[in-house]
């Protein structure tokens, strides 16, 4: 029975870590099409296939962002005008609180976002092979495999912003809109005054400490968007958010 196995593993074209990749990426896919009927026009199989041949076959340090056009263009997404939940350095307080509630949609809460989140992938120069060990870290090299998808599904995601739009910044921090985040270098860039009506700043504040609505860095961000699209800030204590997370039937309207 052991040598039958090893054979058959022997006649397999792709590694075991290989195909635990692609069962990973099919499962999410599948759970989040069955918790979400309206991506149910999505194909798991079509997605893995266009996410793959991005960084298949290629040095991990060198795919540009474009690699995943083919991925972008495969996944279809209804664009929630209003819902839209940008955020930066808040990454858990963000999710938890998207968590229990349709009000707000982060890029992690979409199919593409929701199936990659947590995930590690790479390929090698002349192999077929995927791994999930030994890829680049995040800032080891710029074009990295794991890297350049977030970069190209945010734009993907800001692109299709439209209404008034919410970004969770934090305010516990020297500069809570940091020039080099993926939420300045490449999402502001992208909203577009003829679809985004407005930007909403929420800055989680710890009580009374940190910074405010008239940091310096928040004035910047004031100063990227385009002179039609309206912009707002509102400092919101974490505890008020915290509140809203503890007690999801609370309207979202109320938590800031
Ligand atoms: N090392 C490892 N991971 C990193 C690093 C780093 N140096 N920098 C960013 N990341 C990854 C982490 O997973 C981190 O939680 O990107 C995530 C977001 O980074 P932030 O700096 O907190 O925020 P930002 O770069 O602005 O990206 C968030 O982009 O994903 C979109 O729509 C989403 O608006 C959101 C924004």
């Amino acid at each position: 029975i052991s040598l039958g196995v090893v054979h058959s593993h022997a006649l397999s074209s792709s590694s075991p870590s290989s195909e635990s990749l692609k069962k990973t990426i099919i499962d999410k896919c599948e759970a989040f099409i069955q918790n979400n009927k309206s991506s149910s026009a999505n194909n798991c199989q079509k997605i893995w296939s266009a996410f793959q041949q991005a960084f298949v076959g290629r040095d991990p340090c060198n795919v540009p962002m474009e690699a995943y056009d083919p991925l972008i263009h495969t996944v279809i997404q209804d664009p929630v005008c209003n819902r839209m939940l940008f955020w930066s350095k808040t990454k858990k307080i963000v999710h938890d609180f998207t968590e229990k509630r349709d009000c707000f949609l982060t890029l992690e809460d979409t199919l593409v976002g929701f199936i990659m989140n947590g995930l590690t992938w790479c390929g090698k120069e002349e192999s077929n092979e995927t791994f999930t060990t030994g890829c680049p870290g995040w800032t080891d090299c710029v074009n990295n495999t794991v890297r350049s998808f977030w970069n190209r599904a945010s734009a993907a995601f800001a692109d299709a912003a439209c209404g008034d739009v919410t970004a969770m910044l934090n305010g516990s921090i020297a500069t809570p809109f940091s020039p080099t985040s993926i939420f300045a270098t490449i999402e502001v860039k992208r909203f577009k005054a003829a679809k985004v009506k407005s930007l909403s700043v929420v800055l989680v504040t710890k009580e009374n400490k940190g910074t405010t609505c008239d940091d310096p860095s928040l004035q910047d961000l004031q100063k990227e968007i385009e002179p039609k699209l309206k912009y707002n800030c509102k400092a919101v204590p974490e505890s008020k958010i915290q509140d809203c997370i503890s007690h999801p039937d609370t309207a979202c309207g109320a938590c800031w």
